[in-house]
């Protein structure tokens, strides 16, 4: 590679899960303190940073697909950007980018991602560099400390997976399960607070699975970081997201029922609802045990909106199956859900097992299930309609005066009247679609 100046603008594009959404903001952080700038809105960067998402095969399509159209972009302005490929494709495939791609100047995967102003140094003077190392924790420790204009904001407190799922490349990619330490967190979360933030979603692969001693040296989980966190004046909301079924114990049930600032919603991921597919998966839950579940997370907070995943054509799924899946979406009546066709991932258990499902059987079953998780999610918002509740402005709308906020039950809630961003306000529930709620304002609560 010849070598170049180094730049002066970035653009960080982060694809797949929130984990990466909060990993992008800490690069661009890192990035700013090089004295690099965001490239304004429609100017191509002098350094792009894909960080990328390795779950399902069409998002690492995406990113060569982006290669080629930076550098083209590039060409035509006689300047083609500097491109590191961060996230799970970085960490999965980081040499075959390397070979496949000669435009791609550096390959950095999700635990090294800290030392990227090393490898910009290097790639400024034509090198190019691959750092997939995966030194647990070490990378908190070496960012700057959090720059955050915005009233909601990521907190990362546990990466990684010990769960092995038959179908997923996450224990490849993000290693194995580890917890950031309490007094970490504490202060990253203090410091955002006092930026402005007043929601904190806590993030992690089994975010549930997070342990630590807190200040007084007791071993505590995620709830009692919840409720430490819920000290602190400023932070009036916390999320949390994604659970596993299997770490999820009564102390976090009676967290829905006790903290008010816990937000009533739960994403806890199913997969499906038939137990030979279940164990075929290695989720080691049934779909009996899932519902129970619930059920007690419904008797501590009754009003709390559920979401979940689900994969349909999991090899060997048959319709009687998928119908099980079916039966329990109209069981559980959740509020929200993503639900994707199975993706055979290389080096995965289940890439290779008997019975892999035609795409034609996988797009009509996926149809047939958003039908009825799109059904639910509509009843679930028209169920909120007359209800008063309050919202955390995040932005503007479309239309002069419009805002745009969450719901405590994360819907997004559109509405006219006074206000600035990162309020909240109370909002009467007017009109409900299928994604959003139309609100009538109906005074700041003080912050
Ligand atoms: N194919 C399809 N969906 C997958 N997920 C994870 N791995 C795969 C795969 N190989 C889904 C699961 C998980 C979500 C983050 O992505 O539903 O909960
Ligand atoms: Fe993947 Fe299963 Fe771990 Fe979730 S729990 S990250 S689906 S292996």
């Amino acid at each position: 590679m010849k070598p170049t100046n180094s730049p002066k603008t970035y653009r960080v594009k982060s694809f797949g899960c929130q984990m990466n959404v909060y990993d992008g903001e800490r690069m661009a952080e890192l990035l700013g303190e090089q004295g690099i700038v965001p490239a304004p809105e429609g100017e191509e960067a002098d350094l792009v940073v894909l960080n990328t998402c390795h779950i399902r095969e069409k998002a690492a399509e995406k990113v060569y697909s982006d290669i080629g159209r930076l550098t083209k972009a590039g060409r035509k302005v006689g300047k083609e950007p500097l491109i590191a490929v961060a996230g799970c494709v970085a960490q999965a495939e980081g040499e075959e980018i390397m070979a496949r791609s000669p435009a791609v100047s550096m390959v950095v995967g999700p635990q090294a991602y800290h030392r990227l102003p090393e490898m910009l140094e290097k790639a400024v003077k034509g090198e190019r560099a691959t750092d997939t190392d995966m030194p647990a924790i070490a990378k908190f420790a070496a960012l700057p400390a959090r720059k955050k204009r915005f009233p909601t904001a990521f907190l990362t407190v546990q990466e990684g997976c010990d769960k092995f799922c038959t179908y997923c490349v996450v224990p490849y990619t993000r290693g194995a399960e580890i917890s950031r330490p309490f007094a970490d967190l504490v202060d990253e979360a203090l410091r955002l607070a006092d930026q402005g933030v007043r929601e904190i979603t806590l993030l992690g692969q089994n975010v549930n699975a997070w342990s630590g001693s807190n200040a007084e040296g007791d071993e505590i989980g995620l709830d009692g970081l919840i409720r430490e966190l819920a000290k602190i004046p400023e932070l009036q909301r916390i999320r949390y997201t994604t659970s596993h079924p299997n770490d999820f114990y009564n102390g976090l049930v009676r967290c829905h029922a006790e903290v008010y600032k816990l937000m009533p919603y739960l994403h806890l991921p199913v997969q499906s609802g038939s137990d030979r597919v279940l164990k075929a998966m290695n989720r080691s839950h049934t779909a009996e045990s899932y519902l129970r579940l619930l059920e007690e997370v419904r008797a501590a907070r009754p009003d709390i909106a559920l979401s979940g995943d689900f994969i349909v054509g999991f090899p060997g799924e048959t319709e009687a199956e998928f119908e099980e899946t079916l039966a329990l979406v109209e069981e559980v009546k959740y509020a929200q859900a993503f639900s994707f066709k199975y993706s055979p991932r290389p080096g995965t258990p289940a890439a290779t097992m008997d019975g892999q499902i035609p795409r034609e059987v996988m797009d009509e079953r996926l149809q047939r299930l958003q039908a009825a998780l799109n059904r639910h999610q509509l009843a679930f918002n028209e169920a909120s309609v007359g209800k008063t509740c309050e919202v955390l402005v995040e932005r503007k709308g479309k239309l002069p005066g419009q805002w745009l906020g969450k719901s405590p039950w994360l819907q997004s809630v559109w509405f006219e009247g006074e206000c600035e961003i990162g309020d909240m306000v109370e909002v009467e529930l007017v009109e409900a679609g299928p994604n959003s709620l139309a609100g009538k304002l109906r005074e700041t609560v003080a912050a």
